[in-house]
């Protein structure tokens, strides 16, 4: 069975790429990640924040102004438990590259054009063999129109691309008012692949001190029909890769991803849930269903229900909320 797919222009040997996460970020549970297959992985993302925390850290050192030291501090939410900083990143970007025997894409995330995109280069240059840039916007200025918002996607791409020679993914998440027409847009500013979707975690309010508090729920399989139904419409459309993430736990999820049209399937929740080797299950898994089903290779499953390959094409779209509300049955009550 032929497991092997390209991605981003990069041959990988499966499917199923370790997405960012705390296994992500630590030497040893990414060789784990290795061992048991995953065709590349991506490191957690560096964060704008930190990066601009560490130039104004600078600037504020140079010029002797302890004030604007205590303005830089600031600005700098705590992300220290969740990563090293840009210096350790860059090493863990290299001692990546060196031990793992798959590719290793390094992630950063922002949403404004600046300086701190230089990091790009220096993530190429410490070996990471793409770079994905994670762009978690949430779009609450009621004064920035839609144009206004999406031209923001498209410029740090713009000011990205040029940084790097390597591959250039874009991760975004599901809200936008035309998927297509926006995504068209990403790709043509220089995105060599689409990342879809990431989970926009909602803020909780805690109810004894009356705080707005972080929630993250770990995602369940029902999550991945969204970014899996955009895919298959998307598939033959942007010519980019395109990977699918949020939801992916079961062999039965992977084989969902790429006959909609994925070229690879990410998880992140499904290996925090049951461990580095679950990805080794999905794919023993993945080649026992392609078996019976008489499938040869990921390539030859690789888009096989897209909207444009199916028989019916609205299924994924309009048609199918009429068929949803009929398809349920109430319960027969006496
Ligand atoms: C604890 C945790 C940390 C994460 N950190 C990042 C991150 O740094 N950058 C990023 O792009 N996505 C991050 N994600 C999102 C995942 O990469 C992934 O896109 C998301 O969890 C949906 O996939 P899943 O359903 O397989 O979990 C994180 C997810 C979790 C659960």
């Amino acid at each position: 069975m032929d497991l092997s797919t390209r991605y981003l222009g990069l041959a990988l040997r499966s499917p199923v790429v370790a997405s960012c996460g705390p296994l992500t970020g630590r030497l040893d549970t990414l060789a784990e990640l290795d061992d048991a297959g995953v065709g590349a992985v991506v490191l957690p993302s560096l964060f704008e924040e930190q990066l601009t925390h560490e130039q104004l850290e600078i600037d504020a050192m140079l010029s002797q102004s302890a004030e604007g030291f205590g303005e830089a501090m600031s600005f700098f939410p705590d992300l220290s438990d969740y990563n090293t900083g840009p210096d350790r990143y860059l090493d863990l970007v290299a001692d990546a590259k060196e031990r793992l025997s798959c590719p290793v894409i390094a992630s950063l995330n922002g949403t404004t054009e600046g300086g701190w995109v230089r990091y790009a280069k220096l993530l190429e240059e410490a070996g990471a063999d793409a770079i994905e840039l994670n762009v978690y916007l949430v779009a609450a200025d009621a004064e920035a129109t839609t144009e206004e918002v999406e031209a923001r996607y498209t410029d740090l791409v713009a000011a990205v691309r040029p940084e790097i020679a390597v591959p250039l993914s874009v991760k975004v998440g599901a809200q936008f008012t035309s998927i297509p027409a926006s995504m068209q847009r990403i790709v043509a500013a220089g995105a060599d692949g689409l990342v879809l979707f990431n989970r926009f975690y909602q803020p909780d309010i805690d109810l004894e001190t009356l705080e707005v508090t972080p929630n993250l729920v770990l995602s369940t399989s029902e999550e991945m029909r969204l970014p899996m139904r955009w895919i298959a419409i998307l598939y033959g459309r942007v010519q980019a890769s395109l990977a699918l993430t949020s939801g992916v736990h079961t062999s039965e999820d992977l084989a969902k991803a790429l006959l909609a049209g994925a070229d690879v399937a990410m998880t992140t929740s499904a290996v925090l849930k049951h461990g580095a080797a679950h990805v080794g299950v999905l794919l023993r898994e993945l080649e026992h269903w392609m078996a019976e089903e008489e499938y040869e290779s990921v390539t030859q499953l690789k888009g096989s229900v897209s909207q444009e390959a199916t028989a019916d094409p609205a299924a994924f779209e309009r048609a199918n909320y009429i068929e949803t509300l009929s398809s349920y049955t109430t319960p027969f009550r006496t």
